[in-house]
């Protein structure tokens, strides 16, 4: 059913409700390094369940993700230095479909496409770029979709935090992290964080 989809509110919850894994390719390690850690900390927190930093291997990326993990909870999961060839290969083999956020894709407002995607209940392997993607992203054999948070070219942290909050209706934000050391008390003034046990 389309709307009785993102209702989990654990981590484990949303997890189980359909895996979303964030595949990022062309990290350039001279200049993406701030970028590609925030589209993995947006994937983290806005509700996907793990981030695959692709043909690469950047050891300081690990080390912030890991850490925030530590510290804020949850289960996210991280892997680098796969190609991404063999990244969507294994998860095609497992039965997942691949989803690439481009801006020359359907729009996501003015097409049908969240709605096909929703209904193949199958988990998700979004695919986000930085440099130009190579061409094969865009052909069947690699992307199930083809999504353009609309068709305007912006960047690949607001494209992921849009189409995930449309897919789980925003209830990625009321998510709890398990096994957290600290937790945000939300306040209408002012920064309090508790200790959790
Ligand atoms: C900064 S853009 C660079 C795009 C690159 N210059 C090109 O021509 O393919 C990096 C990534 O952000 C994402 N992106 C940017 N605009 C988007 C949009 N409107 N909708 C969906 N994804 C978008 C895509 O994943 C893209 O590969």
């Amino acid at each position: 059913m389309e709307n009785s989809e993102p209702a989990a509110k654990t981590s484990k919850g949303i997890a189980s409700t359909r895996k979303i894994v964030v595949l990022r390719w062309g990290h350039r390690p001279q200049r993406d390094v701030r970028l590609t850690t925030h589209v993995a900390l947006t994937a983290r927190a806005l509700g996907a369940s793990g981030f695959i930093l692709s043909d690469t291997v950047d050891q300081k990326i690990k080390e912030t993700v890991e850490k925030v993990n530590r510290n804020w909870g949850g289960e996210f999961l991280f892997e680098m230095g796969k190609p991404w060839k063999t990244a969507v290969k294994d998860w095609k083999i497992q039965g997942g479909i691949v989803v690439h956020l481009t801006a020359y894709g359907e729009n996501l407002q003015a097409s049908d496409a969240l709605k096909r995607i929703r209904s193949l209940k199958k988990d998700i392997l979004i695919l986000v770029g930085s440099q130009k993607v190579p061409k094969e992203f865009y052909s069947e054999e690699v992307s199930d979709f083809n999504v353009a948070v609309g068709n305007q070219p912006h960047s690949e942290c607001a494209a992921l935090a849009v189409f995930l909050d449309r897919f789980f209706e925003g209830k990625e934000l009321t998510k709890v992290f398990g096994n957290a050391k600290i937790a945000i008390v939300p306040q209408k003034r002012g920064k309090k964080t508790r200790v959790e046990c």
